[in-house]
């Protein structure tokens, strides 16, 4: 028997957050003329840690999927998935072409050497791609200044029909936080792709829960958006909950008490008694660590929910095992139930905010060795 402990996968909240995405995109965005946007559901990490055959089921309406790792992409295709794939950073040696062409991929192309690779291969049909410019976040992509001459070099690569599409794309560093940022970056990308045929694709999650903010993308040419994190039920901002976008936790993250003990006020609990107790109490074992991936730096007080009471972690959180206080809960016992987050217990927003981090963190870090208990239809 495994340990109490499991992480469950929802397939139905994974189609819902989908859904929900595309319609606040759409009806954000209904004045825009031109064509609706197509969805790349991004599924890099593992689909952010729900597990990749289960982002190929339950994203089947998304136009795409995007992701990083070769290998993930071909788990999509030899699952079934049969319209495009994009590879967010492209080829990064020049046999990557190789399965990239085999399985007919997009790729993103955001540097001299990739060109150079594109122009040392020789493909069965032309690569499909995507263009990136730097735009401000200074992370991947051609400069402004390097930009059309890039585009002008792949562009003679599809001529002799070594690629085929050609789109442009950008990443926003701040669509979260600073709408003065991101209308910068617009900015520069209306300038510099100006006149540039091709799909545009510019829109994370937090751009695409941003309202009005495709309106200012200038080209009206076909948009593909790249939400990732909302699809799993995590909100891209620290200060809007999922719940109020309507999105749903695709993954609950549960365990159950394994001991319960009374203890004295001054008593210390766990490594390093950083907890102290104040006054008697109750406290309880939850078969859950940091080898789970459930965060060491969690702090005393961290939300957490026993028998659907809502309480908080005690001490540091061990390997293995955390503690959490049952005052709140008098009827818990060994066996009781823990949601650490995800439907029934905090968000995983909530838990991430505790803990001076993000919610993308804590999904993608959940250990291979939790059980995964698939959610297919609704419960
Ligand atoms: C290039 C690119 N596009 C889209 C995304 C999706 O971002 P989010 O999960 O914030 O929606 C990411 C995530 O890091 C990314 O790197």
């Amino acid at each position: 028997m495994p340990r109490p402990i499991s992480a469950t996968i929802s397939l139905p909240s994974l189609r819902h957050n989908l859904a929900a995405t595309a319609a606040q995109f759409n009806d954000a965005n209904a004045l825009r003329p031109g064509p609706k946007p197509k969805i790349w559901a991004v599924i890099k990490a593992n689909a952010y840690g729900h597990g990749i055959h289960n982002a190929v089921q339950a994203f089947e309406r998304a136009d795409g999927l995007a992701m990083l790792d070769l290998d993930e992409a071909v788990q999509c295709r030899e699952a079934g998935w049969s319209k495009p794939i994009l590879l967010l950073e492209g080829a990064f040696r020049a046999a990557d072409l190789e399965v990239i062409d085999h399985y007919s991929l997009t790729a993103t192309v955001h540097s001299a050497e990739q060109i150079a690779m594109l122009e040392g291969a020789r493909p069965a049909a032309p690569f499909d791609v995507f263009v990136k410019l730097n735009t401000g976040m200074n992370r991947l992509g051609f400069s402004p200044a390097e930009y059309r001459g890039a585009y002008a070099r792949i562009e003679q690569l599809r001529q002799s029909g070594v690629v085929g599409s050609m789109g442009k794309m950008t990443h926003f560093a701040r669509a979260d936080d600073s709408p003065e940022v991101t209308a910068e970056q617009i900015r520069i990308y209306n300038e510099v792709t100006h006149g540039l045929p091709g799909a545009d694709s510019v829109c994370n999650s937090a751009a695409s829960f941003t309202r009005g903010l495709w309106q200012s993308l200038a080209s009206g040419l076909p948009q593909w958006i790249r939400p990732g994190i909302c699809l799993y039920g995590a909100s891209p901002f620290a200060a809007r909950s999922a719940q109020s976008m309507g999105l749903l936790p695709a993954m609950t993250l549960r365990a159950e008490l394994i001991s319960v003990r009374d203890i004295p006020a001054g008593a210390g609990v766990g490594y390093g008694h950083v907890f102290t107790a104040s006054a008697p109490m109750r406290i309880g074992v939850v078969a859950c660590g940091y080898a789970d991936g459930y965060p060491r730096h969690a702090p005393n007080g961290t939300p957490v929910v026993v028998d659907g009471v809502r309480t908080r972690l005690l001490g540091r959180v061990s390997m293995d095992m955390l503690i959490v206080d049952l005052d709140p809960v008098p009827g818990a016992r060994a066996g009781s139930q823990v949601v650490l987050w995800g439907e029934g217990g905090p968000s995983v927003d909530e838990v991430a905010a505790a803990c001076g981090t993000i919610g993308y963190e804590l999904l993608c870090a959940v250990a291979p060795r939790v059980p995964k208990i698939i959610e297919k239809d609704e419960s």
